[in-house]
This record gives C-alpha cells, structure tokens and sequence, in this order.
C-alpha cells in the first residue's frame, strides 16, 4: 500500500526521502514524488519506480515523500503525492481513505481541484480554515471533517514543521539527534534510529527538526505518548549479498529460529485455558497459521475453537465478554484483521494478538500479545514470519522440542536439498494451474504452498484437503495439470497415495513432498515426533515458489497489485 516518509534536520532532506522511499518500496506503489520546503514548496512526482519518478533532486532540510498505490483516481502523475491547495502554499501526502468525499467536494467547489484524490481535497478543507486560523487550529478543524482513513504529512510555507496526523492508517514518529522523522513504517528511517513513538488514532502535531508535538484532535488536549526502541536493525533492510529479499528471508529461518522458539506465548496459553468462548482470526497467510491453531488446540488440548478470515469475521460472530479473540498479523496493521478486532472489542471480548511488530496498531489494543522475534520481514510473502507463526501454535498448544524444529528447518536449507527443490520449479515454470493438496494438518500447509506459488508466479493454484478432490476439483484433472501432494509417513500416508493414483490414472502430473523416497518427490525431513511434519514441509514449499518465480524471470520481492502491509479494508 501508499507509503509515508519525512524528514526535518539540518542535512538535505531530498536524499533521506528518496532513500527512506525506497525501503518502504516492498509495500507496493504506481506512483512516488518528494515535496521539498524552502522559501517556495517544490514538488518532484511521476508515476513508475523510485528511481524514474524522482530524478531532478531538490534542495531544502524539510521534506515530504510519498510512494503511492492508487486508490481514489488513476494512476497519474496528477493524482500522485504530494497533493497541493489551491496555491501551493501546502502540500500533503496521504496513506487511507477518505469517504465523505461528495461532501468535501461541494464544500470545496470554488477551489482549483486538479486531481482526482480524495487527497487533495484535505489540502484544500485546511486552506480554507487557514483563512481564519492558526495551523494547529485550522488542521484540527479540517480532522474533525474528514471520514474515513489517514495518516497524512502536511508541509506549509513559511513554517518550520511538518504537520502530521493520523486515524485508522499507522503513522510513526521517528526521533533523531536534531532531526526527526514521520514513517508509515519504521523501516522509513530505521537507517537513521531506532527511537520511535507509534502514534495513536487522532493524534494530530508537528515535529520540528528538535521536537515533537502530539495533540488529540477530539479533545484538543495535549496527547502525552511515551517513545519506544524498536529491536530492528538497518540490516533487515537491507539484501547484502542476496538478489532478492525473499530468498534472503528464507535462509534467515536458519539463525532466526532461536529468537522465534524464545517467544513468550505464557500469558496467552494461559488465556487460552481460562475463556469460554475462543475464536481465531488471520488473513492470508496468518490465517494460515490460524487454521494451524485451531487443529492443534483441539487436538493437543482438547481445547474448541472458531477459526475464521478476518474480512469475514463481524458478518458472522457475535463476541462478548468470554469471548477470547486471538488474531494473527505480522504486519499488526491488516486493516481486515484491525476491524474485526475492534469490532470484538467493543462487545467486550479479551484480545490476544500475535504479531512481529512490536507497537503496531493490534499490538497497541492487545490484552495478550505475543511477538513472532522473526526481525523485518520485507519480502511481500511472507515467508519467515509464517515459519514463527507455527513455532508459536506449537507452543500455545503442547510442549515444543526446540532442537528438534531447528535440526528440521536446518536439513531443509542444505545446499543440496534447496539444489533438489530448485530442479522441480522447472516442471512448475511453465504450468498454468497447480493444485496443492494434503490432507489433516499437512492441509494448512498446503494453503500456504499454494498462496505462495499464486502471489509471486502468478501461476493459478488451489489447495484442497486430498480426500476432497473426488467431490469436484477432480474434473479439473487432465494432462495438463500439476498436482503437488504433500506426503508425509504420518497418519495421513495411506489415503494420501490413494489421492495421488487418481490424479495419476488422469494423465496429470505430481510432485511429491515426502520424507519416503517415492516416484517424482522432494525428500523432507523426517522428525521424531509426526506432529512436526509441517516444519519439514514449509521450507521446500517457499523454494518451490521463489525458484518458479524465479525461472519465469519475475521480481518476487514486488509482485504485481500486491503490497506487503494491506491497510485498507
Ligand atoms: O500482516 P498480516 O499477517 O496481517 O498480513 C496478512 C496478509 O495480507 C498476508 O499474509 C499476505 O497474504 C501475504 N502476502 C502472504 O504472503
């Protein structure tokens, strides 16, 4: 989705915002452009890369950049950030949704409206309240307008500051020595500190090169918000010696395993004992790990369940005060798995929350969370967050050998396995439907093979429980079709080969995942206990489609019309 950078200090800001642009470059966008502040307001903007779009450099110390992903109105170079009122006396750029949009519109009808933003239309509402009052002022009253979604970067001529304000879209003020920064992620300026405040809905300030100040904008009163240090280092943005991100993130499962098994899920087991009522929610791949929650909890514990995606949650459940809701993100900022959280929390259910973002939006409305420790993820598949997402349903439901997962997850990322995995990517590369298929808590898994495959290769793909495939998919089958099976000696094994003749007296082609060594297979791990199988199966399933993705020459860390942190519903 849109990305949010700025600066304030005492260096040139244009470079800072390029460069903090392109590390939030992973969240996906058409369009990027800089508004630079010194006497005058200069903008830079265009539609395409970073590096297209931002040619001609711009001096001044305070500055505003933007990477956007469209929304309200094409993909322009008019409608890109920033956005301007009717004199370029202030430039804006927006993360979110504005609604009342009509409205804005008809109130603003005398204006010079040159794009089709919904954007543009706050830069116009806060000229008009500028008229008649101070800055501070004149925004709070433009908030108290506006519907919808923002997290917005405000410059105005002849002052000093940075204006931000924020409400359903996450914003981050990042504190240096004699500068500051604004953030939609911290990754924005994480090259330039670690010291960060996560604002909240409604704040609404400025920062000057020196100092923050955080209004709340219902209230007008002073918003006291405490600054935080986050554990990720430059590194984790950066790809050192790795082509791409995703497979950088993938190997990192090796050392970054520690960190996950460490994770400490004690108050959230114990929650999970203690309700009634618990009902498990993720999207994409984090629901996923959710559906991976709800068969261990039943199986290790005995322990019931609802399981459900997030989008679809409110239509659905009716959660109160014994209700235990356990949402999974990594980004913490899913606007899907944030609404149905809120949604819980105003009917008084207790939230746990299992994220990699310390400090993000469902971090901050948690009453359990518990923290993935898998470092920045910047790959748009999500690949070692899914890995530490496991490591905590394992432990939320039994004891967990340690060792045991780390020799598992060691065996897979052998040169020589990864070689093995790579050689089969071929038979996929040029396929136009794949079918992942296993049965019991291989199935989870399956989905995520399957995700993984369709959102970076393009290649269509389903997953379906394999004694499923008789009741419909099976017509599908022909020559023509790849099915990759996933084949573990587990209690699943019998019923599994079974599937596979039926797809294989069709003329179809599989691929096996199994740690015996049966016709066309990649071999597995083999662990102590079953129940760990999902552990050998993952990572040859994230190879398989980074080097599909691969061989069809795409760029797996930007995968088209797919942005890394989803925050609009
Ligand atoms: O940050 P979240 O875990 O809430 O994100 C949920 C999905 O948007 C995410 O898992 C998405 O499906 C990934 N691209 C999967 O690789």
């Amino acid at each position: 989705m849109c990305g949010i950078c700025a600066y304030i200090g005492e260096k040139e800001a244009f470079p800072i915002l390029k460069e903090g642009l392109k590390r939030i470059e992973y969240r996906g966008y058409d369009s990027a452009g800089i508004a630079v502040l010194e006497k005058e307001i200069k903008v830079n903007k265009d539609v395409g890369k970073i590096e297209e779009a931002l040619k001609e450099e711009l001096e001044g110390k305070i500055g505003i950049a933007h990477t956007r992903w469209a929304t309200h109105g094409g993909v322009s170079k008019e409608n890109a950030h920033p956005q301007f009122d009717c004199f370029n006396n202030i430039a804006i750029v927006h993360n979110g949704v504005i609604e009342n949009v009509e409205e804005l519109r008809e109130k603003l009808r005398n204006h010079k409206i040159r794009s089709e933003t919904d954007t543009e239309l706050i830069a116009h509402l806060i000229e008009e309240e500028l008229k008649t009052k101070l800055p501070m002022e004149a925004i709070r009253s433009a908030l108290l307008e506006l519907k919808g979604s923002y997290a917005f970067a405000l410059l105005i001529k002849g002052e000093d500051k940075i204006y931000f304000a924020k409400k359903d879209s996450p914003l981050i003020v990042g504190i240096g020595k004699g500068e500051m920064f604004l953030g939609s992620d911290v990754a924005a300026f994480l090259k330039h500190t670690n010291d960060v405040i996560y604002l909240e809905d409604y704040d609404f300030g400025y920062i000057s090169k020196d100092r923050e100040a955080i209004f709340n904008a219902l209230s007008g009163k002073k918003a006291s918000r405490r600054a935080v240090k986050v554990s990720f280092s430059p590194e984790d943005v950066e790809k050192g010696e790795y082509e791409y991100f995703m497979l950088k993130e993938i190997e990192e499962q090796g050392y970054r395993i520690t960190d996950m098994l460490n994770s400490n899920t004690k108050d959230l087991e114990r929650a999970i004992e203690e309700f009634d009522r618990i009902h498990i929610i993720g999207a994409g791949t984090s629901y996923h790990a959710a559906r991976m929650l709800k068969y261990l909890l039943e199986r290790e514990k005995g322990i019931e369940s609802d399981v459900m995606i997030s989008s679809e949650y409110k239509f659905f459940k009716r959660p109160d005060k014994n209700t235990l809701v356990i949402a999974f993100s990594q980004s913490g900022e899913t606007a899907d798995t944030l609404k149905a959280v809120k949604f819980a929390k105003e009917r008084n259910a207790k939230i746990g929350v299992i994220t990699n973002i310390r400090g993000s939006s469902l971090d901050r409305i948690s009453d359990y969370s518990v923290y993935l420790n898998a470092g920045l993820e910047v790959g748009v598949a999500a690949t070692k967050t899914f890995l530490a997402q496991l490591v905590i349903t394992y432990k939320l439901s039994k004891r967990i050998d340690g060792e045991e997962i780390k020799r598992i997850i060691n065996y897979s990322l052998r040169e020589e396995n990864k070689q093995v995995v790579k050689k089969f990517s071929k038979e996929i590369a040029n396929k136009e439907h794949v079918f992942y298929l296993g049965r019991g808590l291989n199935f989870p898994l399956a989905m995520e093979g399957s995700l993984k495959l369709k959102e970076i290769t393009y290649i269509h793909s389903e997953a379906y429980p394999a004694g499923e495939l008789k009741h419909g998919p099976i017509s599908l089958i022909d020559e023509d079709s790849l099915a990759i099976f996933l084949v573990p000696k587990d209690e699943t094994y019998e019923k599994t080969l079974s599937n596979i003749q039926e797809v294989r007296a069709r003329g179809a082609k599989t691929i096996l995942l199994s740690d015996v060594a049966l016709d066309n297979s990649i071999n597995i791990a083999k662990p102590k206990d079953p129940l760990y199988y999902p552990f050998a199966e993952l990572i040859p399933l994230q190879l398989l489609a980074y080097y599909t993705a691969r061989e069809r020459g795409l760029d797996t860390d930007k995968p088209r019309n797919l942005a890394k942190s989803v925050t609009v519903e």
